[in-house]
């Protein structure tokens, strides 16, 4: 994701210093951009190259106005990264993160300015969906919010903003959806087809559950409902059996190969 987040703001107009401790993840999340910017070129965006000039790969944090954290959904990681940028950014620069489950508050108490943490959620695939979840956490300001919520519109997408609760809004309500299809195939009330045409032809969705899941990671999602199951005391939010068992595999979605899908 962090490679689409790079493109919408370079599209934008701005400088965007990628960094990833991985090696290869910049390339990689280059190349996409590269793939993604020459689709948009053909429908009258502007040439691939003319926004790739804006975007340097750097090796360590460097300063900047704005970081948006998009590293693994792990706390202790995140943790990390925002102790890091405390440091290394100006006291004036936001920080943002990109989570989609871990609470905004948490990443903020780790920085000298929790007022200026908040939750930046893209969706995926980035370049093409329009929303930013917008998440304030409990010392957030206004100044920084609504400094987002008006990146946000700049980088074309529609802002929503929403409180520090596990999972905020999106999640609260994809997830259980999503494990529901999980329990609905271990179950074998239906096939994978069949499972996920129900949802796209029955629902209008442009993809079904599972081939949902696929696109976010399978890891990802069993994170994102550890999140809201620990978050909210709540088992009904406990990843299906069938969902672990994959992820055990290491039959993560699109990104390993294979999911409940072989691509
Ligand atoms: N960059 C640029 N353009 C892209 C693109 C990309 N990465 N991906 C797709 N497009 C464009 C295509 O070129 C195509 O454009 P035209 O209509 O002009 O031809 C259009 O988008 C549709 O693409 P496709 O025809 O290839 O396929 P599609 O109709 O199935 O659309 C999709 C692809 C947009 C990904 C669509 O399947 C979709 O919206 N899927 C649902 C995605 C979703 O629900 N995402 C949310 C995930 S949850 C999340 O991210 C957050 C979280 O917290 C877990």
């Amino acid at each position: 994701m962090g490679g689409g987040i790079a493109q919408v703001v370079a599209a934008s107009g701005r400088r965007v210093s990628l960094v990833d401790a991985e090696p290869g993840a910049v390339e990689r999340g280059l190349e996409t951009m590269r793939k993604s910017l020459t689709r948009l070129a053909e429908k009258g965006g502007p040439p691939a190259d003319e926004v790739l000039a804006r975007v340097e790969r750097v090796d360590e944090l460097v300063p900047a106005d704005l970081m948006i954290e998009a590293v693994v959904e792990d706390a202790e990681v995140k943790e990390d990264v925002f102790r890091r940028a405390d440091r290394t950014l100006a006291a004036e620069a936001i920080l943002a993160s990109n989570t989609s489950s871990i609470p905004i508050t948490s990443l903020a108490g780790v920085t000298q300015r929790p007022d200026r943490v908040i939750g930046m959620h893209f969706f995926n695939p980035v370049p093409v969906l329009e929303l930013v979840e917008v998440v304030r956490g409990r010392e957030t300001s206004d100044e920084t919010a609504d400094g987002i919520i008006e990146l946000a519109r700049e980088l074309g997408k529609t802002p929503a903003v929403a409180n520090d609760f596990p999972g905020f809004v999106s999640n609260r309500i994809l997830m259980p959806y999503i494990n529901e299809a999980v329990y609905a195939l271990q179950d074998g009330v239906a096939d994978v087809d069949a499972i996920d045409t129900i949802a796209k032809l029955g629902f209008a969705h442009p993809l079904g559950p599972l081939a949902l899941a696929d696109l976010i990671g399978l890891d990802t999602c069993v994170a994102i409902m550890k999140v809201l199951q620990n978050g909210l005391g709540d088992d009904k939010y406990a990843p299906a059996p069938l969902l672990e068992t994959y992820v055990e595999q290491g039959k993560l979605g699109r990104k390993s190969g294979e999911g409940f899908y072989i691509y």
